[in-house]
């Protein structure tokens, strides 16, 4: 149709036109994103925030460039987790129109809705389409630059959150976050079938909560059973990544904003963590190289002859 579409067209498909230029946007971001890795359970609270802020830091603290979303909208943890405090404001906005995520060390950015929020005890009363957008938004606006890892802490559950990630990023993952107990495994299962039908690849299961060490005589208490994730795991023939025992000292860090892995501690706990990390780098071992930043000359050598297959899966 003549002016549909043309400069002078006014509003006509000018709201199509946006989604096509934040569909453009997002596919640039995500381009310049190795491994996308959800972070997914079917209960609340059985550690997938804790999980997702260990496993991003662990992976930064191995050198690679990570980022870590927030995409639970009714309870983002992670600035909280992480002890931000910074707010995000318009004069934040880059040349290029991109918004900087939160900076923790030298390879971990971050992005949650409290870093945007005025006042971070305000609920968030939003319906479906509001979540979609607010993702959309966090992968097309923000400048994750180069990665490694995007992280995606997600809420409990099958719903809108993980339901867009999957169908926002293609290529993404999921990691599965269960505690050991009867009642998590049966809704963990569902979360394994959302994978399935979805044909989002997991990575593998992460069990949490798995027994608690005492301090004082070192003997384990299975407080919500152990192995049921791993059990689980071999039945969907899927990667076992790890137990991780209940520690208090992950609940202070989590409280105080120093995640655990970050403490130096030597304990089970950390050990798991950095298990978990491990195991992640290793079934993602042939995508890890980190991306030339944008500009500069492949590092690699690639086009020129000397690719390292090592490095480079280009
Ligand atoms: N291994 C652990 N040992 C001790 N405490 C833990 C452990 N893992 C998580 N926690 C604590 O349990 C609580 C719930 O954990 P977390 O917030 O990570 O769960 P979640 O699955 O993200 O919850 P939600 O479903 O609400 O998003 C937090 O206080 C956290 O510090
Ligand atoms: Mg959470
Ligand atoms: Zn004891």
């Amino acid at each position: 149709m003549a002016g549909c579409g043309s400069s002078n067209s006014g509003s006509c498909g000018s709201a199509d036109a946006k989604i096509a230029q934040q569909d453009m946007a997002i596919s640039s971001s995500l381009d310049r994103i190795k491994n996308k890795i959800l972070v997914m359970s079917g209960k609340g609270g059985v550690g997938k925030s804790t999980v997702s802020v260990n496993l991003a830091l662990g992976l930064a603290q191995r050198g690679y460039k990570v980022g870590l979303m927030d995409v639970d909208h009714h309870g983002p943890d992670n600035c909280r987790m992480q002890n931000f405090t910074t707010r995000l404001r318009v004069a934040d906005v880059k040349k290029d129109g991109l918004l900087p995520p939160m900076q923790y060390g030298e390879n971990l950015k971050v992005i949650s809705l409290e870093y945007m929020m005025e006042d971070r005890d305000d609920p968030i009363i939003w319906r479906g389409p509001m979540k979609v957008q607010a993702i959309r938004q966090f992968i097309a606006d923000m400048d994750w630059g180069d990665l490694d890892f995007l992280i995606i802490d997600a809420p409990p559950g099958t719903g809108d959150e993980p339901l867009t990630v999957a169908q926002t990023i293609p290529d993404a993952t999921a990691i599965v976050v269960t505690t050991p107990q009867q009642i998590a495994l049966a809704d963990v299962r569902k979360s394994l079938n959302f994978c399935k039908q979805l044909e989002m690849e997991v990575v593998g299961m992460v069990e949490n909560m798995s027994g608690f060490i005492c301090p004082n005589c070192s003997e384990t208490v299975e407080i919500f059973k152990s192995g049921g994730g791993e059990k689980t795991a071999a039945d969907f023939n899927l990667k076992f990544l790890g137990k991780i025992p209940i520690d208090p000292r992950v609940v202070a860090g989590g409280d105080d904003g120093a995640p655990y892995l970050s403490s130096g501690n030597d304990s089970p706990a950390t050990a798991a963590f950095k298990t978990v990390v491990d195991n992640v780098e290793k079934a993602l071992a042939n995508k890890k190289v980190v991306l030339p930043m944008a500009g500069s000359d492949s590092s690699c050598g690639c086009g020129s002859g000397g690719c390292n297959t090592d490095k480079c899966d280009c």
